[in-house]
């Protein structure tokens, strides 16, 4: 959506994936204290994001939405003041239907009615689900008509849509939200991880500065291993995913947060080289992702979906980078560089990734090259 917003993927936190329903006040106060405390803001994290459950069960007598007095006692406007005054911004959640996916008021029809409501409050966020009665209209109606609300308020919010991939919206999500979800709920074990991962291939076209695909939010440190969020991280860096933290960050391990914080990981996400990161090859468990960068260098992440360590290879050729006899390789993880010669290989345990940098070559390819124009053939 060319609102200005986003032109690098968004990066923050959701309450959802670790408290559900059970949001308030003393907990988005205390993760914005802890988004700065920890470095997280520093390392780009930004956006405080409420999501289902925040209001009263019905709207009041004007027709508002109301913020539930006993979850939010000092109101909504109190809160993003605090947020704000952290340096961060603060998000807020509803739905393109009559009610939410917990059966909260949502805001079909009382589009232009809610979107002044944020906006008053200082709301610089929308996610926007896909419960409740449709009342027959078609998601794209449905999620526009919250696009034109949210324009006529003035207030820059980021609009980050929620069907959850139904309607094929890759293709019509750019012109309507900064980003859109195209998947089911990601859960904190590794099958969901990898399933979601598989539902990417081929959508890497669709996504653009101001228009990103989401695979969802992050579960790093929501119970999946070190190694597991590792390449849970490294990859939803590489697919250019918005980059939302789902985990209790006021209780979050030096190992959480090292992952979450990880600058040279989350270089690769906020980098624009022409395309999103994509699959290159699989063999059988042993998969290789790359994503153009910038600068001409290509980001690799070297993945073993199996049950023990492997031994996953991939080369500066397959990577797209041109000819030559010696190329740098820089390690995302332990931040070290190396050199090689052509193969870019790595012993990788089992639920792993490494993550690379890897340059040289000569002349580096143009976006246009690695975006494969003639299906990889002769250009
Ligand atoms: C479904 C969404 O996909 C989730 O991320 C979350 O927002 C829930 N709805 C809230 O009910």
């Amino acid at each position: 959506l060319n609102n200005g917003l986003a032109r690098t993927p968004q990066m923050g936190w959701n309450d959802w994936n670790s408290f559900g329903c059970n949001v308030n006040d003393g907990l988005i106060r205390q993760t914005a204290d802890v988004m700065v405390s920890s470095g997280m803001a520093a390392a780009g994290y930004k956006y405080v994001n409420i999501d289902d459950c925040w209001s009263t069960r019905s709207r009041n007598a004007s027709g508002d939405l109301v913020a539930d007095p006993q979850k939010f006692p000092s109101g909504m406007k109190a809160l993003a003041d605090y947020v704000h005054g952290k340096g961060l911004k603060i998000g807020i959640y509803s739905s393109a239907g009559l009610t939410t996916c917990a059966g909260y008021p949502a805001s079909l029809g009382n589009e232009t009615r809610d979107a002044n409501l944020w906006a008053s409050w200082g709301i610089d966020y929308l996610k926007y689900d896909n419960c409740g009665d449709h009342q027959g209209r078609t998601a794209q109606q449905r999620y526009t008509a919250m696009r034109d609300a949210l324009a006529a308020t003035g207030r820059p919010i980021l609009y980050s849509l929620c069907n959850w991939g139904q309607d094929s919206v890759w293709t019509w999500g750019a012109a309507v939200g900064n980003s859109w979800r195209n998947t089911g709920d990601i859960q904190a074990n590794w099958n969901s991880v990898m399933g979601i991962l598989d539902s990417q291939v081929g959508l890497e076209s669709y996504s653009s500065p101001g228009a990103w695909n989401d695979p969802d939010m992050l579960e790093v440190g929501n119970g999946l291993s070190g190694t597991e969020s590792r390449a849970h991280f490294s990859l939803w860096a590489l697919l250019n995913a918005p980059l939302l933290a789902g985990n209790d960050l006021r209780s979050m391990s030096a190992e959480t947060r090292g992952i979450l914080t990880n600058s040279e990981v989350i270089a690769v996400n906020q980098d624009w080289g022409g395309r999103q990161g994509h699959k290159i090859s699989d063999n059988g468990n042993l998969e290789v992702w790359r994503k153009p960068m910038a600068d001409g260098s290509v980001a690799a992440v070297l993945l073993n979906r199996g049950g023990g360590t492997a031994t996953v290879s991939t080369t500066a050729a397959a990577l797209g980078l041109g000819a030559g006899t010696s190329y740098s390789v820089r390690d995302l993880w332990a931040h070290t560089t190396g050199s090689s010669s052509g193969t870019v290989s790595a012993s990788v345990p089992a639920h792993g990734a490494a993550m690379y940098i890897v340059s040289g070559g000569g002349t580096p390819p143009t976006a246009t090259a690695l975006r494969g124009v003639g299906s990889g053939k002769c250009l």
